[in-house]
């Protein structure tokens, strides 16, 4: 247990393994997450799973939170919120209920438009990374305030590469949110507006996130990311 005082002077207690600056939930390494068997893993993934990282509803209440920290940032002209597909689309779409929401209760509300784009990467172990995106027509970001929506951060490469891209259609402002980011030191220092998570570098699953497409489909309510069994070839 680490303690920390309060504003108010008082003395408070944070468990070991949540730090909150304000900024992120870190996740450390020594924390082993919770057992699947608590949860209801599908069938089909029993075998694979090893235990719950991170539960859904610490993702849901996370994310109403980033939600609201964007729209005080951003939520005074137009937003384009732009889905990097295909690990960002639960988390876009649980983002956008929230911001959706402060929208439709706020003192004031502006347009939220959506997007979508699907990165592809070449060279990525080169140090500046180059991407295409495919299928898109973004002129409508010119002037907008855009929001990217990025399920994990490792490196940052390519999301350096995408920023640099979008800057071409002149939007008024830029930001990006990433639900989870990765402690790796094979990153040079990159670190979106808003994270959800930082966590050891693990590979993890569930909530839209894959291995090779699958998991994907491990969104039930009960829990999200789960790092794979350590036989398993990603671990
Ligand atoms: N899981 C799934 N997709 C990913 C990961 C991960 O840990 N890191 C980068 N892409
Ligand atoms: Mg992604």
């Amino acid at each position: 247990m680490k303690k920390t005082v309060t504003k108010t002077g008082k003395t408070a207690a944070l468990t070991y393994w949540v730090v909150i600056n304000c900024k992120t939930i870190l996740i450390k390494d020594e924390d082993s997450g919770y057992n699947k068997n608590l949860f209801c893993i599908p069938k089909h993934y029993e075998e694979d799973i090893e235990r719950v990282f991170i539960p859904h509803g610490l993702i849901l209440d996370r994310t109403e939170r980033l939600a609201r920290d964007i729209m005080q940032d951003m939520g005074s002209h137009h937003i384009v919120a732009l889905c990097v597909l295909k690990g960002g689309y639960k988390f876009f779409a649980d983002l956008l209920d929230h911001i959706k929401a402060l929208n439709q209760n706020g003192d004031k509300s502006v347009p939220v438009t959506v997007d979508f784009v699907k990165i592809k990467s070449y060279c990525n172990d080169s140090p500046t990374e180059k991407i295409s995106i495919v299928g898109e027509e973004l002129s409508a970001l010119n002037g907008k305030n855009v929001l990217v929506v990025e399920d994990i951060i490792e490196t940052g490469r390519t999301m350096k590469a995408l920023l640099s891209k979008l800057k071409d259609y002149e939007p008024k402002m830029i930001k990006v949110v990433s639900l989870l980011i990765k402690m790796t030191n094979r990153s040079p220092g990159y670190r979106p507006d808003y994270i959800g998570f930082e966590i050891p570098d693990k590979f993890v699953v569930g909530y839209a996130l894959d291995y090779n497409e699958y998991f994907r489909d491990l969104n039930v309510s009960t829990y999200e990311c789960c790092v794979l069994v350590p036989t398993g070839e990603c671990k």
